[in-house]
């Protein structure tokens, strides 16, 4: 007999959800209660979904399971009169989304830390998204926190754990529990967006592709959509099972831990298209034979090329870019004729403009590129744009580049990671950059002027808030750029982000190396900010 009860509990002071959800070490998660107090804090702060639907799932990674049934009784106790959730507690971020929005749910819930390491000592989050599919604006998040620093008791029902491994429905109190295949619906969508024939058609032709799951969520998608519905060979997918610990390794789609396929990449008789994707499937890395692109550019050369694929064939309304993502994108717009937005980082300051309909295409420097199909990244969704751009255009990653950059210029970037760096030596980095903004603008340095110097706030037309502290801009007058900022997901101590950029026009110099192009820009960043001073660091742990 399963029986709603209500639990008093104590509330925490470190539930401020950053750029993204909650994000915590798993042991944290693991505490009595505090999992407990945030799902509650969620529900106090939303209005009017007793009977509704809720959708959840996760990543897969270590306390996914126990986590998911916890929120399965609280939802219970709470009223919801159903939840779907993905088979094995698995969805990827943007499956949720398109779940969310195919089956007019109220919201949903999200398990993961995206392309943070996972394991008993590695981290754990999680993320409420509203019914259009995208993660709650800060408005919700804000008032999440301010519930979870004074709640004093939470609901669930007490009652065993439901089976989730395989289909079908069951019953928690008057709430109905349906598990749903993780991959049929999203997989359905990706088949109304991009060109099938096409792409089956490239790999019959012997078109070499690697795609890298990295133990995360995507394998069972991408063995569906490239092996089964677009005949790649099984081969083409690495690492596709999902698991606890990401079978050992860091789920982060980038040079460092995507390693292995960078490498194949880099041979001259290598795959032409290595991608991977992250914990939680909504980043993508897109690696041509011999050529890396960067996700500034990826967003700017799917932007420019998007009309390849049906779902994109009338053009694109505008599209958005996070302020730290390099102009790649602008100079798309600019020569193409489409509105451009510049938003803080983190996708929901997306979510206004996918639903006014301004924007079709958006994207992140951190190799997140997505479209109004759903309101999350999509990692998947950029990987098979580049094969229908690939397929249609019948030329290599490299000559897609070298094209693009020769009618649009090229915007030569890299982003400096300093992790885990002392926060409070961070927090006084960034003020004493602060206080320095009026005399920086004007300032002559051996990498050009700085034309002007500003702390990034951004103005929410639709629904008038200002998101400020958003990153320090130092724009140059030769459209160089230095951005400092710190991020909002690390979980131990602070991680200082700089992005560098140099443009050169269409007739300017195209075929320089990344480190040449930006080499005196990176030595100005560090002396401006004094970053060895106030973090004791001479070079960053990461460079992207
Ligand atoms: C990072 C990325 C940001 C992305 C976020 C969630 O946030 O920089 O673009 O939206 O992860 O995936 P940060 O750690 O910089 O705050
Ligand atoms: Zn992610």
């Amino acid at each position: 007999m399963s029986a709603p009860c209500t639990i008093a509990t104590a509330p925490y002071d470190d539930q401020k959800p950053g750029t993204s959800g909650l994000r915590k070490r798993v042991t944290r998660f693991q505490e009595p209660n505090y999992l407990e107090n945030f799902v509650q804090s969620v529900f106090d702060c939303l209005e009017g979904y007793a009977g509704a639907t809720l959708v959840v799932g996760g990543d897969g990674r270590f306390h996914n399971d126990i986590a998911i049934q916890t929120i399965l009784k609280m939802a219970a106790a709470n009223g919801f009169g159903r939840v779907l959730v993905g088979e094995g507690g698995l969805l990827s971020t943007p499956a949720v989304s398109h779940l969310i929005r195919k089956n007019e749910a109220f919201g949903g819930i999200i398990l993961s830390a995206s392309h943070n390491p996972g394991g008993p000592d590695g981290d754990f989050g999680i993320k409420y998204n509203g019914a259009n599919g995208g993660p709650a604006p800060e408005s919700v998040t804000d008032a999440v926190y301010a519930r979870s620093r004074i709640i004093n008791a939470y609901k669930i029902v007490d009652t065993d754990d439901v089976d989730l491994s395989g289909l079908g429905k069951t019953k928690i109190g008057n709430m109905v529990v349906e598990i749903v295949d993780s991959v049929a619906d999203y997989a359905q969508l990706m088949t109304q967006l991009f060109d099938f024939e096409a792409i089956s058609a490239l790999f019959k032709g012997g078109f070499g592709f690697r795609f890298d799951a990295m133990h995360a969520v995507t394998g069972p998608y991408a063995k569906e959509i490239f092996v089964r519905q677009l005949g790649a060979p099984a081969r083409s997918v690495i690492n596709g099972e999902p698991s606890p610990t990401f079978g050992g390794g860091h789920p982060d789609p980038n040079l460092v831990h995507a390693k292995l396929i960078y490498d194949e990449a880099m041979m001259p008789d290598g795959p032409h298209l290595c991608a991977a994707s992250d914990g939680d499937g909504d980043r993508n890395l897109i690696i041509g034979r011999q050529c890396f692109v960067t996700p500034s550019d990826s967003l700017a050369v799917i932007a420019a090329n998007a009309h390849l694929a049906p779902g994109y064939a009338d053009g694109l309304a505008g599209v958005a870019r996070s302020m730290p993502t390099s102009g790649a994108v602008d100079q798309v717009a600019h020569a193409e004729g489409m509105p451009m937005f510049e938003t803080p980082t983190g996708w929901k300051f997306f979510g206004n403009l996918l639903d006014s309909g301004d924007i079709t295409i958006c994207g992140e420097e951190s190799a997140g590129t997505g479209s109004s199909h759903v309101r999350e990244k999509d990692g998947l969704w950029a990987v098979l744009m580049w094969l229908n751009i690939l397929a249609v255009r019948k030329q290599s990653v490299a000559e897609i580049m070298d094209s693009h950059w020769a009618k649009y210029g090229r915007n030569y970037y890299a982003r400096h990671d300093f992790e885990e760096v002392d926060a409070k030596g961070a927090g006084d980095l960034m003020n004493s950059l602060e206080a320095q903004l009026p005399k920086l603008s004007g300032h002559e340095t051996p990498a050009g002027t700085i034309q002007s110097a500003d702390m990034f706030a951004y103005y929410d037309q639709f629904d008038g808030s200002v998101t400020e502290g958003q990153g320090i801009r130092l724009l140059f007058a030769n459209g160089s750029r230095i951005v400092y900022r710190l991020s909002g997901t690390g979980t131990v101590g602070a991680t200082l982000r700089v992005y560098i950029e140099r443009y050169e026009a269409k007739d300017g110099a195209l075929d320089l190396k990344t480190e040449e192009a930006l080499a005196p820009l990176i030595v100005l960043s560090r002396e401006l900010a004094g970053i060895d001073r106030f973090t004791g660091r001479s070079a960053p742990d990461v460079i992207t």
